[in-house]
């Protein structure tokens, strides 16, 4: 019997949808790719200079736009346009955290043939290839990797803190030295920077925050670790601008002389290098204290990932470009010019980088020891709820025990529709 009409009308309807879709795809050819990217520094120079020469070897164009520097702004956009069938952008970057939740809504080409899983395994450190790997297939390539650090002022701090007591002991001595200077900086602003450092905190506790595939964020070590985080800022370790920071706030009051420590990314170094740094060559950088001793930093890091709705030609291209962007002369560019770790393990004896960029290279026992945040695929929308709950936590509007405990039950609500 053949289907009515009426039947086929949503097929018909989908057809046609997809007809039209395809026509908006021709619209721009296999040979002008938009890479969206988050500046990577105050001089674009060296980055143009490798899209450039990307565009001559491939005769392909490149426009490039540039996605906010915070995380999570960056990537509302990205999902805003993602998630609309977005045909408007053919290679981007992704966040370290992000990238279960994308390949799982199918938004990130598989690029499994170009970099197969298990060299992506082999040359990449552990982190970031653990990343970009799902399901055995490779969903992204690492662009550069990140890890939680603690700058200190060597001139004022003879041998860095190894534990919380330690950093709070610091504070006190320095200020005697320096009075009316700030003592610890870090992220508090309601943002995934916060994230990171409460996790920080929370391993530095001894604590962890994945029970099997369950977030787990009301336990002792995180109560501990989030009333840590707030006496900060009550006990005045910490002042009080700490709760609307984010990393380039803290770098910038830094740089300019006005804290003691401060935790950061490795980016923040070659700026607080630079000639007109009030703070060159009296910076040193250590782990991270913990309760006990040393706590790991998180990992961050961005990779390079080609959209999944990009037609056959222009992905081949998009591929192109994620292999020269990631490839070992790109590291080079990314160290020495931007102060970017690179994920792959054999540019950390690249001449080049450890000659021009030496505390990049140094760095490598340091990010092989970051650890991730928990990875599942609603990372990031817990941890929105997350956000929200420390953020009013840290400003002393809700105690540390009231706030998990909601962001427990938020989170458990999202894993609950998720699963
Ligand atoms: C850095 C890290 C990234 C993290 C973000 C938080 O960009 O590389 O992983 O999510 O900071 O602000």
């Amino acid at each position: 019997m053949l289907p009515s009409l009426r039947a086929l009308a949503p097929l018909l309807l989908c057809a046609a949808l997809a007809a039209g879709c395809r026509a908006r795809e021709d619209t721009r050819s296999a040979d002008r790719l938009v890479l969206r990217y988050q500046p990577l520094g105050p001089d674009p120079a060296p980055f143009r200079a490798l899209v450039a020469a990307f565009e001559r070897e491939s005769g392909v164009e490149v426009e490039v736009q540039a996605l906010p520097n915070a995380a999570d702004l960056a990537h509302q956009l990205l999902v805003t346009s993602l998630g609309a069938g977005g045909q408007d952008v053919d290679v981007f970057v992704l966040d370290v955290v992000w990238v279960a939740e994308l390949a799982r809504a199918g938004w990130l080409a598989d690029l499994s043939d170009a970099f197969p899983p298990a060299r992506v395994r082999e040359e990449f450190l552990a982190g970031p290839a653990g990343a970009v790997v799902q399901g055995g297939r490779t969903f992204a390539v690492p662009w550069y990797v990140d890890v939680g650090l603690l700058y200190y002022r060597k001139d004022l701090v003879p041998e860095p803190p190894r534990t919380y007591a330690a950093l709070a002991a610091a504070i006190r001595a320095a200020r005697a030295e320096a009075p009316g200077i700030a003592g610890f900086l870090w992220q508090g602003r309601q943002y995934e920077g916060l994230s990171c450092n409460f996790f920080e905190a929370l391993w530095g506790h001894g604590g962890a925050a994945l029970d099997g595939d369950r977030l787990r964020l009301d336990t002792p070590a995180a109560r501990e670790a989030l009333g840590h985080l707030r006496r900060l800022v009550a006990d005045g370790l910490s002042p009080r601008s700490v709760v609307t920071a984010a990393e380039e706030d803290a770098r910038r009051a830094f740089q300019e002389g006005r804290a003691v420590f401060m935790r950061n990314w490795p980016y923040a170094w070659p700026l607080l290098q630079d000639p007109a740094s009030k703070v060159r060559g009296k910076v040193g950088v250590a782990p991270l204290p913990g309760a006990d001793g040393p706590a790991p930093g998180a990992l961050g890091g961005w990779q390079l990932a080609v959209s999944s709705r990009a037609p056959a030609a222009r992905r081949a291209a998009a591929i192109r470009l994620v292999a020269h962007l990631t490839s070992p002369d790109a590291n080079a560019v990314l160290a020495i010019a931007y102060g970017r770790n690179p994920a792959r393990h054999a540019s950390y004896e690249d001449p080049r980088i450890r000659a021009e960029a030496p505390f990049i290279a140094a760095l490598l026992p340091r990010v092989e020891a970051a650890r991730a945040r928990p990875v599942t695929p609603y990372y990031m929308l817990a941890a929105d709820a997350l956000q929200g709950e420390l953020s009013a936590a840290v400003s002393g509007l809700r105690s540390p025990a009231e706030a998990l405990a909601r962001a427990q039950a938020q989170a458990d609500a999202i894993a609950g529709v998720e699963r």
